[in-house]
């Protein structure tokens, strides 16, 4: 019998598992049904699918609601933090009503403000300026990005290089999956506003075996120590931010979910079948797996944007793929489908990131060649990306 799985959501990062699991002849079925679930965002988690389905006696890769909290309590993620000795950086915790008084009286900057509750990713501003910040303040105070909380918490700030980190666990065994990262700013150089992600690369040059060590044994081991100890076990993958700063890892946030686009890089360089590893982080017997093998090579993906993104944008653009199948085939190259929609004629833009175009290669510079070759050959109107993914690694 055909293994099936289910996978929820519909972006980027779900094409990637869905294409990688297809190639190991795993089928995907559009509904939940008995078999075993994959959650892609963080939303279905914050809204407790994972404990409903395993009430159901469905098998599920994802962490529980309260395991959750890790990334949709910025708050509690802290806490968690500071009761397990991992580095991370200091802060401070306010209410909404008292927000605007104390961003307008700081004067240090940059000033890093967060939500407390999930934002879907806008929960967050680094101000460099005064005029930022009071821009920031009453954002904050009026609660423009919808959080659930009422808390907001005011940070250090670091300066250093941002790290994406893997972690498949079961609660208890792990494997560390190959470093990436990624460009949220939609501008060439970093700048301009934050995104889902713009582009990402793997492995990351910056780690070192010094720095791996470092991040395993004071940030990874005791989170899943931590959790499994505190009684709420992480069974999915956990998505670790760093900072690396004076060649040590603060961790700057927790995401209960694969990266999107770091997910499309590891499913390109991802050798073992992915579904083992699934299947075991679900059941609970990680620790009978091999560490699973990846591609000596590298991988980069770029996100494909409709014009106006990350504010508004317009969809429903017809888009032009030239010639991609056989482009692919000749080189590793995959395009994943993010915001795309098949209007029963054609496929048209249907989000804010619409395609994400990935390679592999046997050097960064090789992946990103190829990844720039193919984006260059489609287009629709309006589309843009940036043309520097990779930049601090090359
Ligand atoms: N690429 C950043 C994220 O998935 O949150």
């Amino acid at each position: 019998m055909k293994n099936k799985v289910s996978i929820i959501g519909n972006g980027g990062r779900e094409d990637s598992l869905r294409w990688k699991l297809q190639q190991e002849g795993v089928e995907i079925e559009p509904t939940v049904e008995h078999y075993l679930t994959v959650i892609g965002p963080e939303a279905p988690i914050a809204e407790g699918l994972t404990d409903e389905l395993e009430s159901k006696l469905i098998p599920v890769f994802g962490p529980s609601k309260l395991a959750g909290r890790l990334e949709t309590s910025k708050l509690w993620a802290k806490q968690f933090m500071q009761r397990n000795d991992i580095p991370t950086t200091h802060w401070i915790t306010y209410t909404r009503d008292d927000i605007e008084e104390v961003i307008l009286n700081t004067r240090s900057y940059p000033l890093v403000i967060k939500e407390d509750g999930l934002c879907g990713g806008k929960g967050v501003v680094i101000c460099e300026t005064q005029t930022e910040a009071n821009e920031a303040a009453e954002s904050f105070a009026s609660n423009k990005f919808n959080s659930p909380s009422n808390k907001i918490l005011i940070e250090d700030f670091i300066h250093g290089e941002e790290v994406s980190c893997f972690v498949l666990t079961d609660g208890i065994d792990y494997k560390v999956l190959p470093y990436c990262q990624d460009h949220k700013r939609v501008g060439e150089g970093d700048i301009g506003p934050n995104t889902g992600g713009m582009g990402a690369y793997a492995p990351a040059p910056i780690m070192t075996e010094e720095l791996k060590a470092l991040v395993e044994k004071n940030i990874i081991i005791p989170t899943i120590n931590g959790m499994q100890e505190e009684g709420i076990p992480y069974k999915g993958v956990l998505y670790i931010g760093l900072m690396i700063c004076n060649e040590k890892p603060y961790v700057i946030e927790y995401n209960v979910r694969f990266g999107d686009p770091e997910c499309q890089v590891l499913m390109m360089l991802m050798k073992s079948d992915l579904l083992p590893y699934l299947e075991a982080v679900a059941f609970e017997i990680l620790h009978t797996l091999p560490d699973p093998e990846f591609h000596d090579m590298s991988a980069m993906t770029v996100v494909m944007c409709s014009e106006g993104y990350p504010g508004e944008y317009e969809k429903g653009f017809e888009i032009d793929w030239w010639d991609h199948h056989n482009f692919q085939s000749q080189k590793h190259t995959q395009v994943f489908h993010a915001g795309v929609k098949w209007n029963g004629d054609c496929y048209v833009t249907d989000g804010g990131r619409v395609l994400n175009v990935s390679a592999r290669g046997k050097t960064l510079q090789e992946a990103r060649d190829s990844v720039y070759e193919l984006a260059e050959k489609i287009s629709w109107e309006g589309s843009f990306y940036r043309k520097d993914i990779g930049h601090r690694a090359l």
